[in-house]
């Protein structure tokens, strides 16, 4: 497993450039199941979560190739309609294929994925509204299996709550269905829109996406067609509180500023300076150590709860008290423990932190626990004093494409070990 080793204290300058969004990648992929025809996709990254779903599609029949920065997908037959647990059990997304695979094969048999790190996430919604398109679902063995032998057809769906992946997978299956389906109270997250615009390149008739309110006409047929992925709004993110916790001035570059607003205007508002010089371009400035602000996570346009870990590291360094409140998931301050053992002041009661900003964290070894709770002992790591460890970060590289190349070009002292095996250890 390898390590990051970080030496903190050194203010980042530079250019970050912004990669392909993992989250919209996922569907993206997951929507060229729909069709016989191959569909070319612009800027997926290459990072671990991505070959995952990549793996999923070759497993059920699909071709896939990169040429040139290019990802390629041909699903001429699906031999093999499945997500087997061995892959599900690394990458809940994987339940995002149920809903093409069943509209296209007319079954789909996908392993129900357990608890994570930052919570339970049960598939229940995404079931339930499949079934409302007419789709009969069983679960059993650990497995969701769905049969939809006469296609499935439009119906009226409702989501108790938003849902990201549960909107995404249900629009995937009603774009094949016959009639109109009407998805209620639908996730409004910019990468829902990023598949929509795919689906729509397909041939799909889909009206409202972005909105809460999504119409689709089902059509008989989906075609190829060629895409271009929205960039990383959560790397974007990442970049700017990178920028900012290490006291730099860095340019954050190929982004969609629209995106991030709901974190750049908390971060303007907490001292930071962030500029837009061009349409896809940010720039942070932070010369010192933030105001104390509180945040709550909500679904987008509100603050991102997959920048919240990264956003409390750095409300660890601020002047005062903040108050940090996750409503999304139950349990996603894993992170906190350890940037406790890097010196952070930070109490858990339930779903908030009270975090009491400190002058001064210090470097030590650390276990990343999640994606983007890796992300923020990165984040730490960079303004703390001396050397810290992040064991574990294969976490990281599920979702951040070459984070420490990008880290080291704006100037921070990053390194990753590759942990050697010792002779006669346990594995
Ligand atoms: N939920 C249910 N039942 C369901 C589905 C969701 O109870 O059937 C609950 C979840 O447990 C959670 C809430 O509803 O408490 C919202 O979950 P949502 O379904 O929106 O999350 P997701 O679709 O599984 C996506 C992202 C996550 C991101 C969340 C919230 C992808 C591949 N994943 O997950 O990204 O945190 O939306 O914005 O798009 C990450 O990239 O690190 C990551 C975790």
């Amino acid at each position: 497993m390898d390590k990051f080793k970080i030496v903190g204290g050194t203010p980042l300058s530079g250019e970050m450039p912004v990669s392909g969004s993992k989250n919209s990648s996922l569907p993206a992929l997951a929507a060229c199941l729909l069709t016989d025809e191959p569909v070319t996709l612009h800027r997926v990254p290459r990072v671990k979560d991505i070959a995952t779903m990549e793996s999923l599609l070759e497993y059920a029949g699909a071709k896939v190739a990169h040429h040139n920065g290019k990802t390629c997908v041909h699903a001429r037959t699906l031999d093999r309609p499945e997500a087997p647990y061995d892959v599900v059990k690394t990458m809940r997304a994987s339940s995002l294929v149920l809903g093409p695979l069943v509209a296209r094969a007319g079954r789909a048999r996908v392993s129900m994925p357990g608890g994570c790190a930052i919570g339970a996430r049960p598939i229940n919604m995404h079931v339930a509204a499949l079934e409302k398109l007419g789709a009969t679902i069983e679960q059993a063995y650990g497995y969701v299996e769905a049969q939809a032998p006469d296609g499935l057809r439009g119906g009226n769906i409702h989501f108790d709550r938003i849902t990201v992946t549960g909107t995404e997978d249900v629009l995937m299956a009603a774009v094949l269905a016959k009639g109109e389906t009407v998805i209620g109270n639908a996730a409004r997250e910019p990468e829902v829109e990023d598949l929509a615009n795919l689906l729509i390149a397909m041939g799909a008739n889909i009206e409202g996406a972005g909105t809460s309110t999504i119409k689709v006409q089902g059509v008989e047929k989906l075609h190829g067609a060629e895409h271009t992925i929205i960039p990383d709004r959560i790397e974007a993110g990442t970049f700017l509180l990178a920028g900012a916790i290490s006291h730099g001035d860095l340019i954050v570059s190929d982004c969609n500023p629209e995106h991030v607003a709901a974190l750049v205007v908390k971060m303007q508002q907490a001292g930071a300076e962030v500029d837009q010089p061009q349409a896809d371009v940010l720039r942070v400035r932070c010369a010192g150590r933030p105001k104390a602000l509180d945040m709550k996570t909500e679904e987008y346009p509100g603050f991102a709860t997959d920048l919240q870990a990264q956003y409390l590291a750095w409300m660890a360094t601020a002047h005062g008290i903040s108050f940090i409140t996750e409503t999304i998931f139950e349990n996603r301050f894993m992170h906190v423990q350890e940037l406790v053992r890097m010196g952070a002041n930070i109490r858990i009661e339930g779903r908030q932190a009270i975090v009491a900003g400190e002058d001064l964290l210090m470097g030590a070894q650390v276990i990343a626990s999640d994606l983007r709770a890796s992300a923020s002992l990165v984040l730490a790591a960079l303004v703390a004093r001396g050397q810290t460890i992040i064991d574990r970060v294969y976490h990281i590289d599920r979702g951040y494409e070459r984070i420490e190349e990008k880290l080291a070009a704006v100037g921070a002292n990053i390194q990753r070990v590759q942990q050697t095996m010792r002779a006669g250890a346990d594995v």
